[in-house]
C-alpha cells in the first residue's frame, strides 16, 4: 500500500517537472518565432521591391515588421529561423485564359537578385504568376527540394545552372501555353543526370527541338516516378543510342497532352520504364504503334481519350493484365460493343469502361 502511495507521488512529481518543462520549450518557441535574420528580412523587401502585386498578395511583408517569420507566404526553420520556403502561387484561380483575370490576381515583374540571400531555401514555388524569365542564379539555391515554375510564361532558354540543384525532387516547368509559338525551349536536358533525387519532373510549352538527347536523358533518370510532358515539341531520336541507354526502370506515371512526338519515338517513350502503372497518351494519335503496350504488364489506369484511335482495339497492343480504367473517349471507335468488350477481354482482364457513347 505505501508503496503504491509512494509510486502515486512519484508519478505526480515527473508530471509536474514535464509540465515546466513542457513551459520552457514554448516559451523558447514564442521567443524564436518573433526572430527572423536580418540579411533574409533585406533580402524579401529587396525582392518585393521589383514585383508588381496587384492584389497585395505581399501586404504582410513590411519593413517596418521586424519578425518575417510571421509574414505571409514564408516559412522559417523552427530552430534555425532562416527562411525555408518561399510561395507566391496566387490563391485565387481564374477560369480557362482570362488573361485580366490572371493580371489582377497574380505576382510578375523582375525576380530580384537579392533573393539569392536566402541560402536554406528548401520550396519554392512561384508557380501562376505572370514571371518571364528563369534566372540564372536559381542554380544558388542548393538546397532546394521543391521548385514550382507552372502557369507563368516563360520566355527564353531554361537555365542551364538547374543542374546545380542536386537535391530537387519536384520540379515543375510546365509553363501556360501559348497558342502560336513557344516562347521557352531547351538545348538539351543533360541537368537532368544531376538531379539523382528527382521523382517528379513536369515539362509544358517548350520546344526542345535541339535537344536530341531528351530521351536518353529521361531513360537515365533513376530515381523519376513521375514525368509530365505537355504541349511540348521533340525532335525525332536516334535509336541506336538509345538502345544502349539503360532503363531507369521507376517511372510509374506518364502523362503526355498534345505534344509533338514522332510516331516512330512513341514506342522507345514507353519503353523507358516497365513499371508504369499510370499512362495519359492525350496526344491526338491516329494511329498508335503495334505492341505499344506490349511489356507494360503493371498499367492499371490507362487514358487514351482525344486521339484518332479508329475501328476497334487492336489486340497487338499487348498484354494489359492488370488494366482497371480504360478511358477510350473521343476517338473514332466503331463496331459493336460486345466486339469491343471481346478484344478487351483478350488483352486484359475486364476493366471499368469509359466512353462507351463514342461507339
Ligand atoms: C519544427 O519543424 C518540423 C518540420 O520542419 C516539425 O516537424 C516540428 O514539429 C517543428 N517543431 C516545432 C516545435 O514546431
Ligand atoms: C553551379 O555550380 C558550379 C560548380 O559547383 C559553380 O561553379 C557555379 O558557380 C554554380 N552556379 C550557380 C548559379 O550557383
Ligand atoms: C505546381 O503548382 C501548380 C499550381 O499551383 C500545381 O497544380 C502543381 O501540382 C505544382 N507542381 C508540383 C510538382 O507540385
Ligand atoms: C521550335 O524551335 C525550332 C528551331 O529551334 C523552330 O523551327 C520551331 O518553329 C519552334 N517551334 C515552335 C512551336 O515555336
Ligand atoms: C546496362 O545494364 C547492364 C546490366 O544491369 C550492364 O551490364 C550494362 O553495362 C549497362 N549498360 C550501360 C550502357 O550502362
Ligand atoms: C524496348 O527496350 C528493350 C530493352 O530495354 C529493347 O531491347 C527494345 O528494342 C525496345 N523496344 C522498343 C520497341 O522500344
Ligand atoms: C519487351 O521486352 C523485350 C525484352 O526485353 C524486348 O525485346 C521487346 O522489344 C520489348 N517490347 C516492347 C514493345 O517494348
Ligand atoms: C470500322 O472502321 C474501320 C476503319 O475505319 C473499317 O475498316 C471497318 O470496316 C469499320 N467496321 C465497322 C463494323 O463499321
Amino acid at each position: 500500500m505505501a508503496g503504491f502511495i509512494l509510486g502515486d507521488f512519484n508519478r505526480r512529481v515527473r508530471l509536474l517537472f514535464m509540465l515546466v518543462i513542457v513551459i520552457v520549450l514554448n516559451e523558447g518557441k514564442g521567443n524564436t518565432r518573433a526572430q527572423c535574420i536580418e540579411r533574409e528580412r533585406q533580402a524579401l523587401l529587396r525582392f518585393k521591391q521589383s514585383l508588381v502585386d496587384p492584389a497585395n498578395l505581399l501586404s504582410s511583408w513590411k519593413s517596418s515588421n521586424p519578425s518575417c517569420c510571421s509574414w505571409k507566404r514564408i516559412r522559417c526553420d523552427n530552430r534555425t529561423n532562416h527562411i525555408i520556403m518561399l510561395d507566391l502561387h496566387p490563391e485565387f484561380r481564374c477560369r480557362g485564359y482570362d488573361y485580366d483575370c490572371f493580371r489582377s490576381h497574380s505576382i510578375s515583374g523582375k525576380i530580384d537578385s537579392a533573393l539569392v540571400q536566402l541560402h536554406y531555401l528548401r520550396h519554392l514555388d512561384l508557380s501562376y504568376n505572370g514571371f518571364t524569365r528563369i534566372p540564372k542564379f536559381i542554380g544558388s539555391f542548393k538546397r532546394l527540394r521543391y521548385l514550382n515554375f507552372s502557369g507563368n510564361r516563360i520566355i527564353g532558354t531554361i537555365p542551364s545552372q538547374i543542374q546545380n540543384l542536386t537535391r530537387l525532387q519536384f520540379l515543375d516547368l510546365g509553363f501556360l501555353y501559348s497558342y502560336s509559338t513557344m516562347n521557352a525551349n531547351a538545348d538539351n536536358l543533360e541537368w537532368l543526370s544531376y538531379l539523382p533525387s528527382l521523382r517528379s519532373l513536369t515539362l509544358g510549352s517548350i520546344n526542345f527541338t535541339k535537344a536530341v538527347d531528351w530521351l536518353q536523358s529521361i531513360k537515365k533518370a533513376n530515381s523519376l516516378s513521375t514525368l509530365n510532358l505537355n504541349n511540348c515539341q521533340f525532335p525525332e531520336v536516334d535509336i541506336w543510342s538509345l538502345s544502349q541507354t539503360n532503363s531507369s526502370n521507376s517511372l510509374r506515371s506518364l502523362s503526355c497532352l498534345e505534344n509533338e512526338i514522332h510516331t516512330r519515338t512513341l514506342p522507345w517513350l514507353l519503353n523507358v520504364s516497365r513499371n508504369l502503372v499510370y499512362l495519359t497518351l492525350h496526344a491526338n494519335y491516329d494511329v498508335l504503334p503495334e505492341n505499344s503496350f506490349r511489356n507494360l504488364t503493371y498499367l492499371e489506369y490507362v487514358d487514351l481519350s482525344g486521339n484518332e484511335i479508329e475501328g476497334g482495339i487492336p489486340k497487338s497492343w499487348g498484354n494489359l493484365c492488370s488494366l482497371k480504367t480504360l478511358d477510350l473517349s473521343y476517338n473514332s471507335l466503331n463496331g459493336t460493343l460486345h466486339d469491343l468488350l471481346d478484344s478487351l477481354t483478350e488483352i486484359s482482364n475486364l476493366p471499368r469502361l469509359k466512353g462507351i457513347h463514342d461507339l
